[in-house]
């Protein structure tokens, strides 16, 4: 697919998200929110679902919540314009309640078709519902920072997933906060690992150079297999199966 095809398969599924009636969330929407950000990445932030600046919005991750998202993202040297972000469900659960089982199967198809669309490297999964949704069965305590190959069901088969607390979890605890910039630091380790068990060479897409500027990667070459960690220790890969660790990494350019 070219960009031009992948931004248009992106923008037909936001406007079916935007008028979808598939289940009871659509009730009490103001607006879906589809999701946003270019469609010449390699990763894809998935969250849970909007909240209600969001669903004022129709915008992902706009609120508090958001703002530490683009922090994070700022801390490893991206933006948010440089990923696409967006959620399990695309409709606000009223009050911020958790998504009930049956919305998330109902909305599943939309960000199905969005990972088959953009095709990323890397999910980065924010919260657990995100988080079931690629690697069911894991515990976000014991494989938050690490990452592992996508369940073959998640529609992103090919892409090595990686874990996180969801950023509003760091609203209600502070502790949380420290956590979460440390994990964010291996991020763009575990897209350095997605792109070599990809075996993608860093070929331009579209003007933008989707893969550019491999050139300031860090040296990952130790890591021959697949899931060995490149990071300081392996105990959190034996303890959570398959996910390994990742370790800091200087600034790897999206673009
Ligand atoms: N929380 C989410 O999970 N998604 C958003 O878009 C905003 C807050």
């Amino acid at each position: 697919m070219t960009e031009a095809e992948r931004r248009a398969a992106l923008d037909a599924i936001g406007a079916e998200v935007a008028a979808c009636t598939r289940c009871r969330l659509h009730e009490a929407r103001t607006k879906a929110v589809p999701g946003e950000g270019t469609a010449a990445t390699e990763v894809i932030f998935v969250g849970e679902g909007p909240g209600f600046n969001e669903d004022r919005q129709g915008r992902p991750f706009v609120g508090q919540a958001g703002a530490l998202l683009s922090e994070l993202l700022g801390s490893v040297g991206w933006s948010r314009e440089e990923v696409f972000i967006t959620n399990v469900v695309k409709c606000r659960p009223p009050e911020n309640r958790d998504p009930e089982p049956d919305e998330i199967a109902a909305c599943g198809p939309f960000l199905t078709r969005q990972l088959v669309a953009l095709d990323p490297a890397l999910v980065v999964t924010l919260g657990r519902f995100s988080m079931a949704r690629f690697n069911p069965g894991a515990r976000i305590g014991q494989v938050h920072g690490t990452f592992r190959p996508s369940a073959p069901e998640s529609g992103a088969p090919e892409a090595l997933t990686y874990a996180m607390y969801h950023p509003a979890a760091a609203l209600h605890q502070g502790s949380l906060k420290a956590t979460l910039f440390q994990d964010m630091e291996g991020v763009p380790l575990a897209l350095l690992e997605a792109r070599k068990l990809r075996s993608v060479a860093p070929v331009p897409l579209g003007t933008a150079g989707l893969l550019g500027e491999t050139a300031h990667a860090p040296a990952v070459s130790e890591a021959a297999e697949p899931f060995a960690t490149p990071g300081p220790s392996n105990a959190a890969a034996e303890s959570a199966g398959a996910f390994a660790e990742s370790g800091p990494t200087d600034q790897l350019s999206l673009f």
